[in-house]
């Protein structure tokens, strides 16, 4: 249950009838069994022995070892796609339902949990891409594909094969493909990773939910000020304190402390109460 000052202040917001804005990171995803990024198990800490783990999230490692990268994300996708969405995501999906358009979810997460429990493309903004899709590594259109059938699954040492070469190519050019992920050498920007749009829906925000995120990059900080600059009411979730807890309490919001399948149903709960 929520405290009740977090219910009479998340319902005051939304009778505001101004936006209701989710920003969700690894965190929401880690009860389905996924590893967050800076946690204890998490995907900067374990790595291998080849490498630093952040160096496979770069352009310019793909570009001097592309099937290393490629096994590194082949492996990623098969944790992702053994994992199931979590009640922190159906809870997400609720929030959708009660506020139509007013809704906007702004995930870093390119784990496709959010899209499988049933949140709406439309209303998502994968600010740092998915696994679920490729691009041309050349570049020779802007468009971003669908993820080839026929790749088969790869656990942590499984060798990129030659099947793996063979469908990991672009439509149009039958060139190489790459992840369509954003990495920590390049940036955000409309085109790809919905950027401009993002500011635009904090912009227009009146109760800011964000949920299992470290705050370890900058746009999910950027939207946070421009909420609260706009007077927006800032929830946090996470089971450890925060930048965006810290940032959200100096600001008369509020950090719910607790695993987010917890916490994020009973927050859908009293949204929908005010609606
Ligand atoms: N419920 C809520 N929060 C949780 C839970 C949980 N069950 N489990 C972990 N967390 C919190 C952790 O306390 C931490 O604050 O989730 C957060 C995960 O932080 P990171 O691992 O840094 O992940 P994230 O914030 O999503 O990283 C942002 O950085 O490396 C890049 O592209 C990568 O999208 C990623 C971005």
């Amino acid at each position: 249950m929520l405290p009740d000052e977090v219910i009479a202040a998340v319902q005051a917001a939304v009778r505001t009838r101004r936006r209701v804005t989710v920003v969700t990171g690894a965190g929401i995803s880690a009860e389905s069994g996924i590893p967050t990024f800076r946690g204890e198990e998490g995907y900067w800490r374990i790595g291998s022995q080849h490498y630093r783990p952040e160096q496979m999230a770069t352009h310019a490692t793909f570009r001097r070892a592309p099937e290393e990268v490629w096994r590194w994300y082949l492996y990623r996708r098969t944790v992702c796609h053994r994992a199931a969405p979590n009640a922190g995501h159906a809870a997400v999906v609720a929030m959708e339902a009660t506020l139509g358009d007013r809704f906007a979810l702004i995930t870093q997460n390119v784990d496709g949990l959010h899209g499988r429990a049933g949140s709406s493309l439309a209303r998502t903004c994968h600010v740092h891409g998915s696994l679920d899709q490729i691009r041309c590594a050349r570049g020779c259109t802007p468009e971003v594909h669908p993820f080839p059938a026929g790749v088969a699954d790869h656990d942590r040492d499984t060798p990129f094969t030659d099947d793996d070469r063979a469908l990991l190519v672009c439509p149009r050019c039958q060139g190489p493909a790459r992840p369509h992920i954003l990495w920590f050498d390049e940036s955000y920007d409309e085109r790809f990773y919905r950027f401009e749009t993002s500011l635009r829906l904090a912009a227009e925000t009146g109760l800011l939910v964000t949920v299992g995120t470290s705050g370890a990059t900058n746009l999910p900080n950027h939207v946070l000020q421009i909420v609260l600059r706009a007077g927006g009411l800032v929830v946090d979730v996470n089971v450890d304190e925060n930048p965006f807890g810290r940032a959200a309490q100096r600001h008369g919001g509020f950090a719910l402390v607790g695993p987010s399948g917890s916490i994020l149903p009973a927050l859908a709960e009293a949204i929908a109460a005010a609606v």
